[in-house]
Formats: structure tokens, sequence, C-alpha cells
């Protein structure tokens, strides 16, 4: 694999070794040695857990990193971004992890770019954010036994999100047992091709064994998406009375950042279900997985 972009391209087999591979990261400290692969972190639009997780796992296999803040860049005199790419491979880059706005245009300079460097998706406008399922589906394998018999339900903004788009194709190349997406109608897609979609909490959270709850993302959110948000929060967020719904040894996921009192409340995201940090935590082994892939 040259570049890492979509969760589409990859077999259910290379799925399963990029989490075994993450989960033996987690577990020993003698990690391999790329120092003659050095990484830019290209990130194009806000991140706390991607870009640091991206970082720290460049450095954990000896790799130098260049953090690219484009807003002192060339990017400003007018260089598009493929040329500053080309000329940051040009000094000896080999990888570049990206995150933009714009859906699919890592897709773009993949194809441009060919086998010159390697790109890694890092979350691309509501399209996809592929590591973020590495990551999530590697918390889940760690809590829970057996994908096939499980039942997962997750919870918002699915229309203008990233992470549940890429965590439902995940979910399909795997086989988890039940997938329940729910969301108020405005922000459901208009089909799926895995799992169902509803939304009600009630049903969407009975009897599950994984709750996944989503950011109210309000910076995509446009004319004619905008929601009540005290509206929403009634019939959506994940409290401790509606996490009685699921199962009570579910487990509580988010992929951060949270909205505290939008979404899901305090006593929730830092109660004894939530495996919100383990997410995080996972993210550097997760990632380091998908580095070494790209590179091997
Ligand atoms: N989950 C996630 O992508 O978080 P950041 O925006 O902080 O990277």
């Amino acid at each position: 694999m040259n570049h890492f972009l979509e969760i589409e391209q990859l077999s259910k087999q290379e799925i399963e070794h990029l989490i075994q591979v993450g989960l033996s990261f987690k577990n020993r400290t003698d990690y391999p040695n790329y120092n003659h692969y050095a990484v830019a972190n290209l990130f194009y639009e806000n991140s706390t857990r991607t870009r640091v997780s991206f970082e720290l796992a460049a450095k954990h296999l000896n790799m130098p990193v260049i953090n690219f803040n484009h807003e002192n860049s060339s990017e400003h005199k007018g260089e598009e971004i493929f040329d500053t790419i080309s000329t940051l491979s040009a000094m000896g880059i080999s990888v570049f992890v990206m995150r933009h706005q714009q859906e699919k245009l890592i897709h773009r300079i993949a194809a441009e770019i060919g086998e010159k460097a390697h790109l890694v998706n890092a979350g691309d406008g509501a399209y996809a954010h592929p590591t973020q399922s590495i990551l999530d589906m590697m918390t889940i394998v760690e809590k829970k036994s057996n994908l096939a018999d499980l039942k997962v339900a997750i919870v918002g903004d699915l229309l203008h999100s990233r992470v549940a788009s890429s965590f439902r194709e995940i979910c399909q190349k795997l086989g988890v047992g039940e997938l329940r997406m729910v969301a108020p109608v405005a922000w459901q897609p208009k089909q799926t091709a895995y799992g169902t979609i509803t939304p009600s909490l009630k049903e969407g959270l009975e009897g599950v064994d994984v709750v996944i709850g989503l950011r109210v993302q309000r910076e995509r959110l446009s004319k004619g998406d905008e929601m009540d948000l005290t509206e929403y929060r009634r019939s959506y967020a994940l409290t401790q009375e509606s996490m009685q719904y699921a199962k009570s040894d579910a487990i509580l996921m988010h992929p951060g950042p949270i909205n505290r009192g939008i979404e899901i409340d305090s006593e929730v995201a830092d109660g004894p279900q939530s495996v919100i940090l383990t997410q995080v935590q996972n993210g550097v082994f997760a990632r380091m997985a998908v580095l070494q892939s790209i590179l091997e």
C-alpha cells in the first residue's frame, strides 16, 4: 500500500493486521527504526488528537517529523498544495499526513504524486477519517470479544461525520454483528450500505455493547442543516439516563473533541463505561501501524 486514503481500499485481512500490529506496539517498547523516512504533518484544519498522535507515532518509529504550518508558508504567495508537497518531497520528506476540509483532495494529489511519496489521510471534509476508524476498532477489539456478535450504536450528526462514514466502512469490512445509526432525520444519510438508521435513541441504544457518540460539528452545518441544540440535547444526548438503554457492561466511545453538556454529559464521558481516553492512547499505536504499513 503506497497511500493510506480510506478504509474502502483495504481488505479485511489488512485491517485485522493493522489492528493486531497496533495492539502489539501497545504492549512493547522496542519499536522498529525508520529513521531514513521523514514525515510532514500537513494540517489545514484544526486538530489535537490526530496531529499529535501522528507526531508521537513517527517519533516512536524514529522518523524525523516536520509540523508544516501552512499559515506562514508560500501557499500564501499563491503556491498550490501539490507544489508544496512536491517541494517538500524534493527535500527528502517521504510521508505526508494530511488533513484538509476539501473532500478527496488527497485522492487527487495521491494520483498525481504516484510513488514519489506516501500520503496518509488524517481527515478530508465529511468524507473519511480512516485512521480514526482503525483506532476505534482497535479499542473495541481490546475491550470486547467476537465482533460478529456485537451490537454497536453510533449517535449524532451522521450526515457531516467523516468518523461515522469510515466507521461504517470498517464495520462492514469486519462483519460487525449489528450497526445502528441514530440521528435526527435532518442529519441522517439518505441511504447506507451497512447497518440500520433510526431517529429513536431508545431504539438505537437498546441492548447494545458499544455506544459511540459523535461531536455536533457546528463548523460543518450549513443553512438548512442547523439544529436547535437544546432540542438535540433533549432527544439525543448521551446521559446517565439514556445509557441505561444499553447493556450494563457497554463501553462508551467518542472520537473527540467532546462538547460537554451538548452531545454528552460529563458523568458519562468521565464515567466507568467511558473508554474515550483509551481511544486517544490507542491512536498513537494505530498510527504507528499505519505508518509502518505504508513503508513496508
Ligand atoms: N478525533 C479527531 O480527529 O480529533 P482531532 O480533531 O483533535 O484530531
